[in-house]
């Protein structure tokens, strides 16, 4: 039996209790805040609900309400900050999964929103999701200061947009179609940060922006994301070459399939589970200013080290 440092509780496994509960706190948030499925566009609200509420993992909106504790942000406006989070993120894995991206019909172990639904109810539900975490964030409910509603929404719109998430979709588009040999692990980075590491680097940052908390916090959770959210996708492509698709709910070996390069292909599987180790390590480091009370959140990045979904 591994020893674990505290007690006989492995970390990991009460850190996924932790999460799941978490999880629920979020579903059943986002279930009220969604518009319901009923009056004549029910058809949009239903996939919305279907992409938002469906069973994901919440990691980001966990990261939002753990790493806003740390700043003793208000509980409420964390839970509403996460739902907008969630909603950006469930809206980025619609677009991801159309046919003209990644053409995926499975995910969180369910046909995907194009299948569910169809091509164009998946493009709208994408769009408003995507607008419905900008009216959560500006709700006087969620920020009593304009000023940090404010702020929210630009980093919000900052890493969810060109320079964000989307201009890392649009590289990793490119690096799809690049030939062997044309792609070095610096563009690589460069898309990973981006498509994924800017909405992880929101998810730690909001709590810290809603009480306009100092520099040196809010410096510690942007180097914490910085390493988790590489570490996160590098995981992520790890799965796709050797995980198993009852466990991710999502077909594997479309990276392989679609002659992309990433960090597995580069590195090697030992290579990229070592380069993903130490990003974890260093992202632990960047806790170390909250000294005890980041203790779950190091084991968060456990978790997403040896996750197997
Ligand atoms: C999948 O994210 C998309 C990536 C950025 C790799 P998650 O692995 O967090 O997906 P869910 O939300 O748990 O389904
Ligand atoms: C997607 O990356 C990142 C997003 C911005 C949605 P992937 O294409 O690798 O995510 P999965 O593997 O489909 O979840
Ligand atoms: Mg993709
Ligand atoms: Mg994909
Ligand atoms: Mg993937």
């Amino acid at each position: 039996m591994r020893p674990w440092a505290r007690g006989c509780v492995d970390p990991v496994s009460d850190f996924k209790t932790a999460l799941a509960e978490t999880a629920d706190r979020v579903t059943v948030a986002l279930d009220a805040l969604l518009p319901r499925a009923d009056g004549p566009e029910k058809t949009l609200n239903s996939a919305m609900r279907y992409a938002a509420l469906g069973p994901g993992k919440r990691l980001r909106p966990f990261l939002t309400i753990e790493c806003g504790r740390l700043v003793q942000a208000d509980e409420r406006s964390l839970l509403r900050a996460a739902c907008a989070v969630e909603c950006i993120h469930a809206y980025s894995l619609i677009h991801d999964d159309l046919p003209s991206m990644d053409n995926d019909d499975l995910r969180r172990g369910r046909p995907t929103v194009h299948i569910a639904y169809d091509e164009a109810t998946a493009i709208l539900a994408g769009d408003a999701l995507q607008t419905q975490a900008f009216e959560i964030l500006c709700d006087e409910e969620t920020c009593a200061s304009p000023a940090a509603a404010v702020n929210l929404a630009r980093r919000l719109a900052e890493v969810a947009g060109a320079r964000g998430m989307v201009g890392g979709q649009m590289l990793d588009m490119a690096i799809e179609e690049a030939g062997e040999g044309e792609v070095d692990i610096g563009l690589i980075t460069r898309c990973q940060r981006m498509k994924t590491g800017a909405l992880i680097a929101f998810s730690a940052e909001a709590g810290a922006i809603i009480v306009d908390a100092d520099k040196d916090v809010r410096t510690a959770f942007e180097g914490f994301a910085h390493d988790l959210g590489l570490c996160f996708q590098i995981v992520d492509d790890l799965l796709d070459a050797v995980g198993d698709e009852n466990l991710t709910g999502k077909r594997l070996q479309k990276d392989a399939d679609q002659g992309k390069t990433t960090f597995v292909t580069i590195l090697g599987i030992d290579g990229a589970r070592d380069h993903a180790q130490r990003l974890a390590d260093q992202a632990k480091e960047h806790l170390e200013i909250f000294g005890s009370q980041a203790t779950r959140l190091k084991d968060c990045v456990d978790y997403v080290l040896e996750r197997q979904s």
